[in-house]
């Protein structure tokens, strides 16, 4: 089986979020050879042009450094206000930028919790038009949109619908076949 090893990242900040544990329940639905590492974006700073032009902020350096070390992106993202919330594009825009932007070709994952009846999807739909302009290559299916968020996780934040981490894993085996395919390993 080939090694996949993948950076994820959740797009909420907050203790207790859906999408996080989205992520946690990721790490527990791996296909054999993928390996996952989650990177809390808590510490990036907002993005100021300014501050690049002087040097990336230590904790955006290192994110850098671990996206371009990925063969591929796992990004759980909430939807805010019917697109993506700040924290992610706040990341992207950090990872963006040159030299080498890391972002660069590079395979992702997109999946998201709301507790509204669509499930993220129109934030989702941004985040792809996102990926465009940064030329990274998001998996067209399934589209992971957990709708109802509150029905889907147990109260220790464990997603216990079957249905959910049935997806999640199809997503994450679309995302092998994606990356071996886009780096040329596919048999
Ligand atoms: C600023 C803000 C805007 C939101 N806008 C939307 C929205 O457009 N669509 C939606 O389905 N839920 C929206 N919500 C509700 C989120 O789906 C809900 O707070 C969800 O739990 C956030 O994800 P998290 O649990 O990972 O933090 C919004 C929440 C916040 C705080």
């Amino acid at each position: 089986m080939a090694e996949i090893y993948v950076l994820g990242f959740s797009g909420s900040l907050r203790k207790n979020s859906y999408n996080t544990r989205l992520l946690a329940a990721a790490s527990e639905l791996l296909p054999e050879g993928m390996t996952l590492e989650t990177f809390d974006l808590s510490s990036i700073p907002l993005y100021n042009d300014d501050v690049r032009a002087v040097g990336f902020p230590k904790s955006v350096q290192r994110f850098r450094e671990r996206i371009a070390a990925a063969d591929a992106l796992l990004i759980a993202t909430p939807e805010y206000n019917y697109s993506i919330p700040g924290v992610v594009k706040n990341a992207i825009d950090w990872a963006s930028r040159p030299p080498d932007p890391p972002l660069n070709g590079k395979p992702v994952a997109i999946m998201g919790a709301s507790t509204g009846n669509f499930g993220t999807v129109r934030a989702q739909m941004h985040l792809r038009q996102v990926c465009v302009f940064c030329n990274m290559f998001p998996v067209n299916r399934p589209e992971v949109l957990v709708m109802r968020a509150q029905e889907k996780f147990d109260t220790d934040g464990r997603v216990v619908d079957e249905t959910t981490r049935g997806f999640v894993r199809d997503l994450l085996i679309a995302l092998t076949n994606w990356t071996l395919r886009l780096q040329g390993r596919s048999t």
